[in-house]
């Protein structure tokens, strides 16, 4: 094993083990650890003709006193369980969800990066539609797997803040399914994605289909704003991935820090009167956003173009905190694996 710690992006590298578990005649196996990350499926397979696919993901962190742990498993396993119901796919039981999780990460625990480095080990549970579906109905057969690859900064610039724009395209989620992480959904939003950096953005800020009025969330997290006032506010809607991390800040922002946060409605015209942006998920973790572009009109966050704005910074810091044991947790966020 050599990897370079320091310099790690947000891509692919091959770990030794992989949890793969298969359903046939209406249930699960004991599931295994395999060497072969390769995965042969029949060509007309379910996900191969209709997308019946679904995935999580979550990280494993070295905390400061060099234990390994992952961050509020059972909610990744909650989400799964809607996704794979709402695309008619047979739910992976939850707690044997979390018991693989743990199986996989153990078997790597080489590749789980030192503390200090910004770098953690991504865990990517998904599932897929196995056997031949000609006519349009859900496959009978199944396979649920879970790979693991040492990640660094989802962004470039790591915590810079980024530009952002409000694109022409409609909200990639087909509607009703944006609440489930979905193969489909992200196929979807690949041109509005590969579009905005072809024109210098770094993400899409969509807009909620029906009216293109409210802010939803971008291609891959959701949307956190400050108010003039200190409150926390963030997007309700039901076509936006409920994120882990979000309900996480919510929490940290009112029982570590003692601010005020709402869930609401946010009309795109609002957004010029907050002091803070910031994008948050497992992967984005809290990148702050310093200029939102919508056409021809700007919006420049009083945070700037250098730094994190202040409470951006004190929900960053007290939520990495936590993941990486410096603060106390929450009863039940860390899933201790050694
Ligand atoms: C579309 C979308 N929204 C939000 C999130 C953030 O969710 P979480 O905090 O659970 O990672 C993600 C990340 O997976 C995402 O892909």
């Amino acid at each position: 094993m050599n990897i370079d710690w320091n310099n790690l992006g947000f891509g692919y590298i091959k770990t030794p083990y992989r949890f793969i578990s298969h359903f046939k005649d209406g249930k699960w196996d004991e599931g295994v650890l395999s060497e072969d990350e390769i995965v042969k499926i029949n060509e007309c397979a379910g996900v191969l003709q209709y997308a019946q696919t679904c995935f999580e993901g979550l990280k494993a962190y070295r905390t400061t006193d060099n234990r390994v742990v992952c961050f509020r498993p059972d909610l990744n396993a909650k989400r799964m369980h809607d996704s794979c119901q709402r695309l008619e796919m047979p739910v992976y039981p939850d707690d044997k969800f979390i018991e693989a999780v743990i199986k996989t990460v153990k078997s790597n625990i080489d590749y789980v990066p030192p503390y200090g480095y910004g770098a953690t080990l991504y865990i990517r549970p998904y599932m897929f539609g196995e056997n031949p579906v000609i006519g349009v109905k859900p496959a009978d057969e199944y396979q649920f797997r879970i790979f693991t690859t040492p990640v660094g900064p989802y962004f470039k610039g790591g915590v810079k803040p980024i530009t952002i724009r409000v694109p022409d395209f409609d909200r990639a989620a087909p509607r009703g399914t944006g609440h489930i992480k979905a193969g489909l959904n992200y196929a979807m939003s690949l041109h509005p994605i590969v579009d905005a950096h072809k024109n210098g953005f770094d993400e899409n800020m969509y807009l909620d289909p029906a009216t293109r009025t409210k802010v939803e969330e971008t291609g891959g997290a959701n949307f956190i704003f400050i108010t003039k006032d200190n409150t926390v506010v963030t997007p309700k809607s039901n076509s936006i991935l409920p994120s882990i991390t979000r309900r996480s800040l919510l929490y940290v922002a009112e029982k570590y820090l003692g601010l005020k946060t709402i869930e609401r409605e946010i009309p795109f015209e609002e957004v010029k009167t907050f002091k803070e942006c910031a994008l948050c998920g497992t992967a984005a973790v809290l990148s702050p956003v310093g200029k939102i572009v919508n056409k021809d009109t700007e919006i420049l966050l009083p945070s700037g173009m250098e730094n994190m704005g202040e409470v951006t910074k004190q929900l960053y810091d007290t939520l990495l905190g936590i993941q990486l044991g410096k603060i106390d947790p929450p009863e039940g966020w860390l899933k201790e694996i050694i």
